[in-house]
């Protein structure tokens, strides 16, 4: 299966997961919607319609001829509307309440009509007033009516032959007809929707992080040992110790679990904790899964091999002057340099810096010195550095029993843990599993436990 192709089987759940995204944001898009349109003027239509008709029609055949005629007419009755003749009289008309209307202004808010095929002239005034949108479009009617009595031809007694008449005069508005709040409302609630939808779709198929034992299962078939919920808060020590009966706790002592299982065929004595990259929970890992041993009643040893960045000791809250380099460089003794820590827990601390912790690590000595210590405890589990920045990791694993690797679930990505899996199958490591770190504890049970399908 492609990754492009399993990112679009994840949609449908991930519209069935955060279906309330969408529904909120057609809320939002509502609400601005309305909210907007609430701060737009409001604009009042009134329309007034002219029926026009010829005079001497008397026969049968002079109606229809006549109506031919006006209807003929009615585009320039419309043009006759707006034309200067009628709206210079209009403004005249309405000095006295407005007096400094333009006739560019009277056009801008006039549309005139003629519904087809009839002998209807519909003036539409457009303005924030609504009286006023009315006294303008029955001005223009009035005018009108009067122009087009002026401007037809004559018949013989001088009476003029086409007979326009105020069919509908233009009254107030009472409702506004734009902005419509309701109607954009709804444009704003589906405009709403379709972004975050689309916003979803887009991070779903971009989404490359392994988020899920169901991504991880499209890049290996290696097993997950567990999942760890995301912690909230500062930490405030290992979780095994301080919240013993927490989520958190129990995964780890899953991981545990399912690695007896991995150690059915051979005794698992020495464990290497590793990731991809930097961050990803390594420490936390190896800390909490080795109490988690100890809790079991095993005498266990934790080394903190990452010696670029050692953070074991401030960890557990151990002092960090002796460690794992100075018995390297056989300054001390191991025994010496091994620390009793809360819970019964055996710590190597990385020591001081040293200049060239890869030469240090790759050296037989590191091998010897795990050998040496293997009889004394029923595990050592070995912190180290991550297997995409130096080759400590890789060259660690090789003479440990099992490595687990951690995955950051909110940062890794397909491509890193299908690096992390090359380089450390390329090395003969025997890769037991991995744990996904910083799971989101509210889908914890449903989403990774289970399937996210
Ligand atoms: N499940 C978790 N919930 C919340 N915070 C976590 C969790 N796991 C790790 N962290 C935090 O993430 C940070 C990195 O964790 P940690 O030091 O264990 O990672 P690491 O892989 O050992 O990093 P490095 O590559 O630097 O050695 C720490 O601040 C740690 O407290
Ligand atoms: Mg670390």
């Amino acid at each position: 299966m492609s990754t492009t192709q399993s990112a679009a089987a994840r949609l449908p759940s991930v519209f069935l997961q955060l279906w309330w995204v969408i529904v909120v944001a057609g809320l939002v898009g509502g609400l601005a919607a309305f909210g907007y349109s609430s701060t737009l003027t409001p604009v009042f239509h009134s329309t007034a319609s002219i029926y026009f008709s010829m005079r001497t029609a008397s026969s049968g055949s002079d109606i229809n001829q006549g109506s031919a005629y006006t209807q003929n007419q009615m585009l320039s009755f419309a043009q006759l509307a707006t034309s200067a003749a009628v709206l210079d009289e209009v403004r005249d008309d309405l000095a006295a309440t407005r007096p400094g209307l333009t006739l560019t202004d009277l056009r801008r808010m006039t549309k005139v009509e003629i519904p087809q095929n009839t002998v209807v002239l519909e003036i539409t005034t457009a303005s924030a007033n609504p009286e006023f949108a009315a006294e303008v479009g029955n001005s223009i009617a009035d005018n009108l009516t009067q122009a087009v009595y002026t401007i037809a031809p004559k018949d013989d007694k001088g009476e003029s032959t086409v007979v326009a008449r105020v069919i509908d005069p233009a009254v107030p508005a009472t409702v506004q007809s734009s902005p419509n709040k309701s109607q954009n409302a709804v444009i704003g609630v589906l405009i709403g929707a379709l972004l975050a939808a689309l916003a979803l779709s887009a991070w779903a198929l971009l989404d490359t992080r392994v988020r899920s034992r169901n991504a991880l299962a499209e890049v290996t078939d290696l097993p997950v040992l567990g999942a760890v919920p995301r912690q909230k808060g500062k930490p405030s020590g290992p979780v095994v110790l301080t919240k013993p009966n927490g989520h958190g706790a129990e995964a780890y002592r899953q991981v545990r679990s399912a690695l007896k299982f991995s150690a059915v065929e051979h005794r698992i004595g020495a464990i290497a904790v590793t990731s991809s990259v930097a961050g990803e929970g390594k420490t936390t890992t190896a800390v909490n899964l080795a109490l988690a041993y100890v809790e079991s009643g095993q005498r266990v040893l934790l080394i903190d091999a990452d010696l670029r960045r050692p953070t074991v000791a401030t960890t557990l809250g151990l002092e960090n002057a002796v460690g794992l380099t100075s018995v390297l460089v056989e300054a001390v003794e191991a025994e010496d340099a091994i620390i009793e820590s809360a819970g019964g827990l055996a710590v190597l601390t990385a020591g001081e810096q040293a200049p060239n912790p890869a030469e240090l690590l790759a050296s037989n000595r590191m091998r010897l010195l795990v050998d040496a210590l293997r009889p004394s405890y029923d595990l050592v589990v070995i912190d180290t550095a991550p297997v995409l920045s130096v080759s400590d990791a890789t060259v660690i694993s090789q003479y440990v029993d099992a490595t687990i690797a951690i995955i950051n679930t909110r940062k890794t990505a397909k491509t890193q843990v299908e690096r992390c899996i090359a380089a450390l199958t390329g090395v003969r490591a025997n890769l037991a599993g991995f744990v996904l770190n910083n799971v989101a504890e509210a889908r914890r049970d449903r989403y990774y436990y289970l399937s996210d399908n």
